[in-house]
């Protein structure tokens, strides 16, 4: 197909924000779904098969690398109540929050929590979602954490997307449990036994006041090493804690949230290879204020966007929007967003290899834009952009 083609391109995670835009650009692939040209459609040596698609714009598949499924059943009460003035911790606090999403999936049998949870990700596909992360963190229990670890394999078969399941092992204190003896309990047997049964290929942990702290991220770092596991972190959300220093001395792939990052958190990352995953969506359900990103940018640190898809704080599924509140509340570029969606979350959940770029070699997961320009996707939040995605080559039935 040939149209304006933009794609991140070299080395990642890529700083600088940079993406390399042809107009008219143009991409083919082989019978496997992989691009055999990617580039100025001036040199596309023969006819495109799928035509010209005219005032288009061709971007790479967009990677959601933080996002919490599988999970079932929503929370639009508990946003109702922080807008009349209760706070997220007040509600985590009454049993509400994370605690409320554990009993519904507890509650809940495997076949419904699938069904939710696969037309979340057809609804994120039709948005041009070709590669997403799942996550645990509602089990909140030994058995509970493994059950969703499960559910989120049997999930990566169903859905149209390639998936990275993220084992969140430390995301509350369980009732009955106190947080040192949960944190012994994840290291020393819910780690092991998710690596063992190969249900996880990443570890997080939620590092915050109302959660785990960073001495506990320590321990947990040590056990996701020894499972031979990479490392994301949940840090600075709802206040400062270190949590990005320690994610950048403990050798994280990620540091996700960032909006109370200090100076110190800000520089370690710009001198690291710890990507900075921010997710604007979840700042604007919360109405939280917004990370440094010009302080990360200046500092030369490897942004991710992401939407956080959860129940509580960004029941977003669409990384077009996640782009528009990317651009406009976190003022990022929309080239810088576009690589910021693309490429470095590819190098986030280590998939960077087959994709996240549309380059030689790698697998045509791309998405076809309506408007001339990528700026069009931030331009117009609200407008559902995307008129193809294609997964391995073959365009996806929107129906599917
Ligand atoms: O990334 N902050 C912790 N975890 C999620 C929210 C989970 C929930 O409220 O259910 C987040 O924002
Ligand atoms: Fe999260």
């Amino acid at each position: 197909m040939a149209a304006t083609l933009a794609t991140a391109t070299g080395p990642l995670p890529a700083r600088g924000g940079t993406a390399a835009v042809f107009s008219p650009g143009g991409v083919a692939w082989d019978d496997d779904g992989t691009i055999v040209f990617a580039g100025d459609a001036e040199r596309v040596p023969w006819e495109p098969v799928s035509g010209d698609v005219g005032e288009g714009t061709i971007v790479p598949g967009f990677v959601d690398c933080h996002a919490h499924l599988p999970f079932v059943g929503w929370r639009a009460d508990e946003y109702e109540a922080r807008l009349a003035g209760v706070s997220y911790r007040d509600l985590h606090g009454r049993e509400g929050g994370i605690y409320r999403s554990a009993r519904m999936l507890a509650e809940t049998d495997d076949d419904d929590v699938l069904a939710f949870s696969k037309a979340l990700t057809q609804e994120m596909a039709a948005h041009g979602t070709t590669a997403t992360e799942l996550k645990s963190g509602y089990g909140l229990s030994l058995e509970g954490e493994l059950r969703q670890l499960r559910l989120a394999r049997r999930l990566a078969e169903a859905c149209p997307q390639t998936c990275v399941v993220t084992l969140l092992a430390c995301h509350a204190v369980p009732e009955g449990w106190s947080r040192a003896d949960w944190v012994t309990a994840a290291c020393d047997e819910l780690i092991p036994a998710a690596a063992s049964e190969r249900l996880a290929d990443a570890v997080d942990v939620y590092v915050e006041d109302i959660a785990f702290s960073v001495e506990d991220l320590e321990r947990v770092a040590a056990a996701a090493a020894a499972a031979g596991l990479p490392l994301r972190i949940h840090a600075d959300q709802l206040g400062p804690s270190g949590a990005a220093e320690a994610a950048v001395r403990l050798g994280a792939r990620s540091a996700d949230h960032l909006n109370h990052v200090s100076a110190e958190g800000v520089a370690a990352l710009g001198a690291s290879e710890t990507a900075a995953v921010l997710l604007p969506a979840s700042s604007l359900t919360l109405r939280a204020a917004p990370p440094p990103v010009a302080a990360l940018r200046d500092a030369g640190a490897a942004l991710a966007i992401a939407t956080d898809l959860n129940p509580g704080t960004s029941p977003v599924s669409s990384m077009p929007e996640t782009i528009a509140f990317a651009c406009s509340l976190y003022g990022m570029t929309p080239l810088e967003a576009l690589t910021a969606a693309t490429a470095n979350p590819a190098w986030v959940l280590g998939l960077d290899a087959e994709l996240g770029t549309l380059e030689t070699g790698k697998r045509a997961d791309l998405v076809l834009l309506d408007g001339p320009s990528f700026a069009h996707v931030p331009y117009r939040p609200g407008h559902d952009p995307v008129v193809t995605t294609v997964i391995g080559g073959e365009p996806l039935d929107r129906a599917r």
